[in-house]
């Protein structure tokens, strides 16, 4: 694959989250529902090291919701709370303070033991490109500040937003990078509009969500193109389907390109219904099941 992060970049990022960290008492690490791992920042638990961490799934509308609560218990057996959500309708957003306090609870009891008094809890937002942070923030203050500090060469000081009594939340959220030097993470990457395009091919991201709906979803594929079975050989099935949806150049031949573009665009805007892609850790592996 010829995709080029920058290391700098990534390095920068690296050192803001790592420096803000310093302030918060929880991180909010958001991960994509239909990708929760391909969606993570692969050295995420070195950066946040100790720190107290919930993962916030998001976009739990576009994700398969039986495996949506796979993967809460997936984190949880691995150590960590998570929670579904949906930032955009302001779904879920409600227990995030009250697992918040859970969390942080022994935390807390050990300050007023000393004769601290509470004060508010501090965190803040992590999460890679596209993943829903500023639309969490602005959910979360019900005003559309968020994207105000993302100004180039506007420095601006850390700003606070009250959440309710008990919570702050640091206005700008940490930005950590996807890594896909596997190249099924790149595919669902793209496939969920995380990244660009212009990054990937077109067709092999078509062909790679046509070979998985094939093996996860065939009764969603088929009632989507009106078709009686899945040709075994694809190039048959981009002709039906391309027939199917008018995806034709002159003279009635099948168009690649557009066809690929509106499988593409036909699972990013949910049009088989919510899926979830990350399914290897979950199944073992195992490619077998289908509806
Ligand atoms: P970021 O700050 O992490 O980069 O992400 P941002 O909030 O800008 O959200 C990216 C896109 O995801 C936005 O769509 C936003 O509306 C959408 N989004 C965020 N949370 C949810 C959710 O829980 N469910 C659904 N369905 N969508 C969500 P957009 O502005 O239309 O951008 P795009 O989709 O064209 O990239």
């Amino acid at each position: 694959m010829t995709i080029q992060w920058f290391p700098g970049h990534m390095a920068k990022a690296r050192r803001q989250v790592t420096e803000k960290l310093k302030l918060v008492d929880i991180v909010f690490e958001l991960v994509d529902a239909r990708i929760p791992i391909s969606s993570r920042n692969p050295m995420i638990d070195e950066i946040i090291q100790q720190k107290s961490r919930l993962i916030l799934i998001n976009k739990a509308d576009m994700a398969d919701p039986v495996r949506t609560k796979q993967w809460v218990a997936y984190f949880e057996n691995q150590g960590i709370r998570a929670l579904p959500i949906n930032a955009d309708k302001g779904v879920g957003l409600k227990e995030i303070q009250r697992v918040t306090m859970e969390i942080l609870k022994e935390k807390w009891d050990r300050m007023i033991a000393k004769g601290i008094r509470p004060r508010a809890v501090r965190a803040m937002i992590v999460g890679i490109p596209n993943v829903g942070k500023s639309t969490l923030i602005n959910r979360l203050v019900k005003k559309n500040i968020a994207k105000t500090g993302n100004t180039p060469g506007v420095t601006k000081a850390q700003q606070w937003i009250k959440v309710g009594k008990e919570m702050e939340l640091l206005d700008t959220p940490g930005i950590l990078w996807p890594k896909f030097e596997d190249q099924q993470v790149g595919y669902r990457l793209a496939l969920t509009g995380a990244i660009k395009d212009t990054l990937l091919n077109l067709q092999d991201i078509s062909m790679y969500a046509l070979k998985f709906l094939e093996a996860y979803y065939p009764e969603r594929l088929m009632s989507r193109y009106d078709l009686t079975e899945i040709p075994e050989d694809v190039v048959e099935l981009y002709e039906a389907i391309g027939r199917r949806r008018g995806t034709l150049m002159a003279g009635g031949v099948v168009d690649f390109d557009k066809t690929a573009d509106l499988i593409v665009r036909d699972v990013r805007n949910v049009q088989f219904g919510p899926l979830t892609f990350d399914l290897d850790v979950l199944d073992d592996g195992d490619h077998e099941e289908k509806e």
